[in-house]
């Protein structure tokens, strides 16, 4: 499938169209989406949970990021990769941003990067814009500042909330961005915003009235029982893998693996 185009991304401002995103983190699986009909892949710094197996995004580093994006990216070479910019290599200054969003492009060749924040961050958005690389913002539930909203909590509750983060999106999309990933917010919320900006919004856990909708892999696929309101599990791969797991230990200790089937029978002149 050819790759998406950020002006084909912009476009479904107004077209009708409606795409799709999910994170990736290594190659086999980067495989699979590019052969899917799925547009986008974000190596997205979730990979603290589920490739790291921290309790939250604060951790992953740019290293990480770029050691996960390169093998997706040999995986997946016509897919439209975001590179998620990690906790504590953007938020110093405007350079510290350029310098961590031009090593995503470099190093994994990414097309595009996201950064969390809105008008906290919009100084660096629009450095990174102008120095020619695109961007994602993200506001709403921004997991790297979690422990500021006192933990992974629904955003926009009141309309004091809703007006902030419209503010948030209006500064994001003035710096330059192509598109605003809108993460736990009521669907009402995310309409008013869309309503209100001129770029598509990627909405992961803000209802349906979004140009592009994103989820985690590993929700999506239902490697864990316990996921999170929004994210529908389309399989059930946990349980599989796990009954996989059992069976291939059972037929061995049971002498019942392996078969001739799964040997070599090639005869041996001389050995019974
Ligand atoms: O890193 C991540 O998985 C994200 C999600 C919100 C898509 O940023």
């Amino acid at each position: 499938m050819r790759k998406i185009t950020v002006p084909e991304i912009r476009e479904t401002k107004t077209n009708g169209r409606r795409i799709t995103l999910v994170t990736c983190y290594d190659y086999s699986f980067a495989t699979l989406v590019e052969k899917s009909d799925i547009e986008m892949i974000l190596i997205g710094d979730s990979m603290g949970m589920t490739m790291l197996g921290y309790e939250g995004t604060v951790g992953v580093t740019p290293d990480d990021i770029i050691h996960h994006g390169k093998a997706v990216r040999r995986g997946a070479p016509t897919t439209f990769i975001i590179g998620d910019m990690p906790f504590g290599y953007y938020n110093e200054s405007v350079e510290q941003g350029i310098h961590t969003a031009n090593r995503f492009m470099r190093e994994i060749n990414c097309d595009a990067i996201k950064l969390e924040g809105g008008r906290r961050s919009a100084a660096v958005v629009k450095g990174i814009v102008e120095a020619g690389i695109p961007v994602c913002g993200h506001i709403g539930l921004t997991p790297q500042s979690s422990s500021s909203m006192g933990g992974f909590k629904v955003q926009g509750k009141s309309m004091d909330a809703v007006e902030e983060l419209l503010a948030d999106a209006k500064a994001i999309e003035e710096a330059g961005a192509f598109m605003i990933m809108v993460e736990g917010v009521p669907t009402t919320v995310c309409k008013y915003i869309r309503d209100n900006i001129g770029i598509p919004i990627i909405g992961i856990g803000a209802g349906i009235e979004c140009e592009a909708q994103a989820l985690v892999m590993h929700d999506m696929l239902g490697f864990n029982e316990w996921v999170p309101k929004f994210a529908k599990k389309y399989a059930n791969i946990g349980p599989q893998i796990l009954d996989a797991f059992n069976t291939y230990h059972k037929e061995v200790t049971e002498g019942k693996f392996p078969t001739p089937e799964y040997s070599y029978n090639t005869k041996v002149e001389g050995l019974e």
